[in-house]
């Protein structure tokens, strides 16, 4: 459980002004087209449409393997940085399809709050759901953007009891919404005590924003029709009496949570966000470890890693780990200790990703995200520090729930198959399992499509056709225990052991039975769905 009270009051201005969140949403939701008016507000893009590749890319599987193709593109999506008001914006994707989640709950250790982003018309999603959980472990502040307000959309106070009752969260309405659908003029920001008005005309035009002296204010009847503005009045008075006001403390305890309405496509209520997590979002909080807490403001260096990307340039076999600064003030060039190998390590080209650019990191402090390029030293959860032994906790991993075993369709590339294997499974990207009797190997994912992204990169940047088939095996579990009592039983169970890519021993099976057995007869063997990361 993390102290968030453990956090200085006076962190250094840098530092304090840093905002580390990710996205959650369903599909279709509208994550990209909102992470697309971040960018052009941030001024890290110039027009909109340049992220859009991406969220189409997404929609069928072929343009998917082309998303893939152009690492460039899903690359510089991964972390992207950018500036809006006094505020520094570090935005960690989670990738939106089902089957990589994985990789999204991986991502959601290393940032500091969530936006969730819900479809007016379609309220809460199984998606949504899901990752409100994994925030909800962790206790990340949440805020919400009811999406797509211009569409017909349900109601207001029906949309807000639907969080309240499916996500056990209590919700403050930031902003009120004026009429809906083709009716839509826009929302009263209830923090500011403001109308502001959507632009149809312009999408990428920020809203016109009129301050106004409470819901009485005779200015208010030049912008909106009569019955609009005494349903807008009716409704507000309602919603203060009936829902929480804001809460700062709350909100950061991630009790509750304040939900802006608005319309990411024509960029409307997108600055009001933004601005709301400048003025409330959290700092960099603190980040436990196994041997203590690690707050912002130490003056020594440490971060973690969340994610390695392979291969974003197939021509060099480059990797990248996407480490989450968690205190000091990073300078390029920096010699770190990397704790898993006790080895140190200089730092001389770590990126911080700007929109559709990658640029060298010449300084990065706690809560920044950043890129170091390496041959395959830095692992998903790996620490770096100034010399002290940390290991960070809380990433997960999780045990595959689908295994197959693949070949290679040109047997001569057998070699090569098994370093793309490996390579893959320290990205994070699969488990992979050498059976000790018989040849080949096993692969494990989480969900079916990573099987078909898996055959389509090692394709592309391997030059191996493969083909995935079914195994005998369903289930896979990790062996712990004394070495001696784990020796014997990998020997009494030749038939059914396997090493991970890092040399583990793991007991493969298709029947919870024989798991039972196995719990049963060897008291002292430890197996475990999961292995922790690290
Ligand atoms: P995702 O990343 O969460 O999957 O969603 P994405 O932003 O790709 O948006 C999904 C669809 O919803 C897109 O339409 C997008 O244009 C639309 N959308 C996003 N925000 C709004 C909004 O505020 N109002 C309305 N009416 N639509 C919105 P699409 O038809 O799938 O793609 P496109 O042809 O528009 O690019």
């Amino acid at each position: 459980m993390l102290d968030r009270a453990h956090n200085s009051p006076d962190l250094p201005p840098e530092i304090a002004r840093r905002r580390t969140f990710a996205i959650i949403s369903h599909p279709d939701a509208g994550k990209t087209t909102l992470t697309e008016k971040f960018l052009l507000y941030g001024g890290a893009i110039q027009m909109a449409g340049q992220v859009r590749a991406k969220g189409e890319a997404r929609r069928s599987r072929s343009d998917f393997m082309q998303m893939e193709k152009d690492r460039g593109i899903s690359v510089s999506a991964s972390a992207m940085s950018f500036e809006f008001g006094n505020y520094w914006f570090n935005l960690v994707d989670t990738p939106g399809h089902s089957d990589f989640s994985e990789d999204t709950y991986r991502t959601l250790t290393a940032v500091d709050a969530a936006i969730m982003v819900i479809d007016g018309a379609k309220g809460v999603e199984s998606q949504t759901q899901k990752l409100f959980e994994v925030c909800r472990l962790r206790d990340l502040p949440i805020l919400t953007f009811c999406n797509k307000m211009d569409r017909e959309s349900r109601d207001t106070f029906d949309i807000i009891d639907e969080i309240q009752e499916n996500l056990a969260i209590d919700v403050t309405p930031a902003s009120w919404p004026i009429g809906m659908g083709r009716e839509f003029l826009g929302a009263y920001d209830m923090l500011h005590n403001r109308l502001e008005l959507m632009d149809r005309a312009d999408r990428n035009k920020k809203a016109e924003s009129i301050k106004i002296d409470g819901l009485d204010d005779p200015k208010i009847a030049d912008h909106i029709p009569a019955d609009l503005l005494e349903k807008l009045r009716e409704e507000v008075e309602m919603a203060r009496e009936l829902l929480p006001a804001f809460n700062r403390q709350a909100f950061l305890d991630g009790t509750l949570t304040p939900i802006w309405f608005g319309s990411a496509i024509n960029s409307f209520g997108v600055q009001e966000l933004m601005t709301g997590i400048g003025d409330y979002g959290p700092e960099p909080q603190v980040r436990p470890a196994q041997e203590r807490q690690i707050s912002p403001d130490e003056t020594k260096v440490s971060g973690f890693v969340f994610k390695v990307q392979a291969n974003m340039d197939p021509k060099h076999r480059d990797r990248v780990a996407f480490v989450r600064l968690c205190a000091g003030h990073f300078k390029r060039g920096m010699k770190l200790t990397h704790v898993r190998s006790k080895k140190p390590m200089a730092i001389s080209n770590p990126v911080l990703f700007l929109a559709n650019d990658r640029e060298l990191a010449e300084d990065a402090w706690a809560g920044d995200i950043i890129g170091i390029p390496n041959h395959g030293q830095l692992r998903i959860g790996d620490g770096l520090t100034e010399g002290e032994e940390l290991h960070f906790s809380g990433i997960p991993s999780f045990a595959p729930e689908l295994l197959q075993s693949v070949r290679a369709t040109d047997p001569m590339k057998a070699k090569h198959l098994e370093k793309a294997l490996t390579q893959f499974a320290e990205e994070g990207a699969s488990k992979l399992f050498k059976p000790t009797i018989g040849s080949g190997w096993i692969v494990g994912v989480v969900g079916q499509l990573q099987f078909e992204v898996l055959a389509s990169r090692i394709e592309l940047e391997y030059g191996i056709p493969v083909r995935f088939e079914p195994t005998q095996f369903t289930s896979a579990r990790w062996l712990s225990g004394p070495q001696a009592k784990v020796d014997a039983f990998v020997k009494a169970n030749k038939g059914h052991i396997a090493e991970d890519h890092d040399g583990d021993p793991v007991y493969m099976t298709r029947l919870q039975w024989d798991i039972d057995r196995v719990e049963r007869d060897y008291p002292e063997i430890k197996l475990t769905a999961t292995k922790e990361m690290m």
